[in-house]
């Protein structure tokens, strides 16, 4: 009675990694969050697709939007894509009927981030989005939580793991562009529609929320200048190469003269630097402030597996955020319950 329920809408590579996580750990995750995890209902296009899921006891619905209303569940988790319906009409309904959305949608937030936040203010319930920015690395907790306090000057990284692994294969392998992004589409890196990831609209989304939570200022995705890296060829990567550097594609935030500067597009980074060594769908984000100084977060940036990791977190934070249900932090728990290290054979 007192589990935390759970509607996925969207089965996916993360929607389906997600279930498996969730369903898989459920003894785990219910000791953690101190309450059990359940999923209750899930959406998705195509009901006959064998996803390879067992989903006994599960309420399927073939509409998004009527789940996220009727449902009944506490969380909505949109795994769908898009900035337009019906992934936008299940987040306003979710909201608005006072369940919390966890989403990894940086295109919705981008377009309509300011939209929920404040509708899900209005409802007193929580918008939780880690997987929207560079996969499963915990930048938004980092931005949200570890550097309050912290006055941000620039932030900057490779926010595409698509693009990354391109641009690494073309480098390392010798590839053509049209290989290695069919590779990165079977591996479940790219987008639905891949032109987001390689016009570096997807990085340019990702950087207006990290703007957001860096300065402070309303998302503003249209005000991104973007380039992305379709006109890169393998002899502009050799010929960099040659000169000593790895072409890139950066998403840079900073503070100006005259305000906030966004921007994406390939830059030349030299092969020595921390950021030349961040390979294939890794990410990286490097975050300058006045307290801390430069701090560099790197990881998976994209995938089902990855990208779970971040959803489940955030829907822990649910699970765990009622007052009077705190958990003791991991250190606190008894020594006893550890398993002894076993030595590989
Ligand atoms: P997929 O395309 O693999 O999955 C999308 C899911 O949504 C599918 O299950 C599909 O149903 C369902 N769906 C699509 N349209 C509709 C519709 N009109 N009504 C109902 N269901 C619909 O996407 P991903 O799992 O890769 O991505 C999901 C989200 O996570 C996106 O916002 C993406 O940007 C984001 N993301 C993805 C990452 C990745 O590495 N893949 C990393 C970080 C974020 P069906 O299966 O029946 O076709
Ligand atoms: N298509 C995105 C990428 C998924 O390649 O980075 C992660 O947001």
């Amino acid at each position: 009675t007192d589990a935390l329920k759970i509607g996925i809408a969207g089965l996916g590579t993360v929607g389906a990694a997600l279930f498996r996580a969730i369903t898989t750990r459920h003894n785990l995750l219910t000791e953690i969050c101190g309450r059990e995890i359940l999923i209750t209902a899930v959406s998705a296009r195509d009901r006959s697709r064998d996803r390879g899921l067992n989903l006994d006891g599960v309420t399927w619905y073939d509409d998004p939007v009527v789940m996220a209303r009727d449902a009944d569940i506490d969380v909505l988790v949109e795994l769908i894509g898009g900035d337009a319906d019906p992934a936008h009409a299940a987040a306003i309904a979710a909201l608005s009927a006072g369940r919390h959305l966890v989403t990894a949608n940086k295109a919705l937030l981008a377009k309509h981030g300011v939209e929920l936040a404040l509708l899900a203010e209005a409802n007193g319930v929580l918008l939780n989005f880690e997987a929207a920015v560079a996969g499963g690395i915990p930048v938004i907790k980092a931005m949200r939580e570890s550097l309050t306090g912290n006055a941000v000057t620039r932030i900057y990284g490779i926010l595409n793991g698509t693009c990354n692994y391109i641009l690494t294969r073309m480098q390392r392998d010798n590839l053509g562009f049209a290989e290695c992004l069919a590779e990165a589409q079977r591996l479940g890196y790219a987008e639905a529609d891949p032109t987001f990831d390689i016009e570096g609209d997807d990085t340019a989304h990702k950087l207006s929320i990290l703007t957001s939570l860096a300065f402070g200022t309303q998302i503003a995705a249209d005000e991104v200048y973007i380039e992305g890296i379709t006109n890169i060829s393998i002899d502009d990567i050799h010929a960099a190469d040659e000169l000593g550097y790895r072409i890139k594609l950066l998403g840079v935030a900073q503070r100006t003269a005259t305000g906030i500067e966004q921007r994406v597009h390939p830059t030349m980074v030299p092969k020595g630097s921390m950021i030349a060594q961040v390979e294939g769908v890794t990410n990286a984000v490097t975050i300058e402030t006045d307290i801390l100084g430069e701090l560099m977060l790197s990881g998976p940036g994209a995938g089902g597996d990855a990208t779970a990791s971040a959803v489940l977190g955030d829907i822990a934070d649910i699970a765990k955020s009622r007052p009077g249900h705190q958990h003791a932090p991991a250190l606190g728990r008894p020594a006893d319950k550890l398993e002894p290290y076993q030595r590989a054979q």
